[in-house]
């Protein structure tokens, strides 16, 4: 079978912000205009009237090119594959909005970092249905309609666990080809990616929001460095209790991120700065629940994990006043 005859329907990207942009992008570039679909139809009318410009450290700036559109206007069933690129905490409503735009054979990239997306996915269309996508680039939204590609590391796409049929794995395989501008690589089995990921975010991640510091702060301060290296050590703990088999470890990986990313602000520090929610629910949240499950008092993340929920909550009360 041809490779392209295993998508069985048309290319969506749902959340058009900064992965979403960024994954339209390379799909521009294996030549596919994909589906962008926006919350409502005031949103979808202004990103056709100003467009999303992509800036791409080596290639200068493009802009997206696909269908804005919104969930209303798609035709029944007509979505073969679909990358779900908006925050966490949105993930359960895009699903509720997505069982009438999808056939038997449709399958969804889960974007998302933390714990939590895939298993929603996965009740709403199945095991058999779902990949994950652990990414591994960096991207900012400089405004609205504006996204800066800030660094490219690895990504992988895979499903979660081995044991799916073949046609999951062709499909994923499809996938890191359509995404290869980005650096995109198939993997067999995409959970241990997704809990070193989670390992990093569980300690760059709020350290650097508390702090209100760059990253390179947790590879360089002693203290700094000794609660997050704790709060990815938790998170290797569960992994291996639930019997994840790690490809790197958390601890060596958060180094080197934090190293390879010195001068960058964290998103979490950006959301709270900003007075958004931030994904901490879905990060050390997960950590100290999942922990829970097997027996592992993660203590170092239930403390992170309360102390970015207060400081969501008194940043946005300030924003408000
Ligand atoms: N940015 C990165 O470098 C990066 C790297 C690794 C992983 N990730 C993960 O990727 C996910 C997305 O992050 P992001 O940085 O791309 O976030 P983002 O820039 O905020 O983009 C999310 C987009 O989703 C849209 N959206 C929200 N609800 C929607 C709905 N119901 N239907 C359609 N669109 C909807 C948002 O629109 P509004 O703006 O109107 O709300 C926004 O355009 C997160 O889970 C993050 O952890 C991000």
């Amino acid at each position: 079978m041809i490779a392209r005859d295993l998508i069985k329907g048309s290319v969506a990207v749902i959340g058009v912000g900064a992965v979403g942009s960024i994954i339209t992008y390379a799909l521009n570039e294996a030549d596919i205009k994909p589906v962008l679909i926006h919350r409502n139809a005031r949103v979808a009318e202004l990103y056709r009237e100003h467009g999303v410009k992509v800036e791409i450290p080596s290639e200068g700036e493009r802009i997206i090119e696909g269908l804005h559109t919104t969930y209303d206007s798609i035709q029944p069933g007509s979505i073969g594959l679909a990358f779900i690129c908006v925050k966490a905490y949105n993930v359960r409503n895009v699903l509720s909005k997505l069982p009438r735009l999808l056939n038997k054979d449709s399958i969804l990239v889960m974007c998302q970092n933390g714990l939590g997306s895939t298993e929603l996915a996965e009740k709403i269309v199945g095991p058999n249905n779902v990949l994950q996508a652990i990414i591994g680039f960096g991207a900012n939204r400089v405004s609205r309609h504006e996204v800066r590609l800030t660094g490219i590391g690895p990504s992988y796409v895979g499903p979660k666990c081995k044991g799916v049929p073949s046609t999951l794995h062709a499909v994923a395989k499809h996938v890191s080809e359509l995404l290869r501008v980005i650096n995109f690589i198939y993997v067999d089995e995409s959970e241990g990616y997704r809990w070193v990921k989670l390992g990093i975010n569980a300690g760059i991640n709020p350290v650097t929001a508390i702090l209100g510091v760059k990253n390179g702060v947790v590879s360089d301060d002693a203290y700094a460095r000794s609660v997050a290296l704790a709060a990815a050590n938790e998170v290797k703990e569960v992994a291996i209790a639930k019997g994840v088999f790690l490809p790197k470890d958390p601890a060596n990986a958060l180094l080197s991120v934090a190293r390879n990313t010195a001068e960058n602000y964290s998103s979490m520090l950006q959301d709270v700065r900003s007075g958004r929610r931030t994904e901490v629910d879905y990060i050390n949240g997960s950590v100290y629940l999942e922990g829970l499950k097997v027996g592992r008092a993660c203590l170092v993340n239930y403390t992170l994990w309360n102390i970015v929920k207060s400081l969501e909550r008194i940043r946005s009360r300030s924003m408000t006043r």
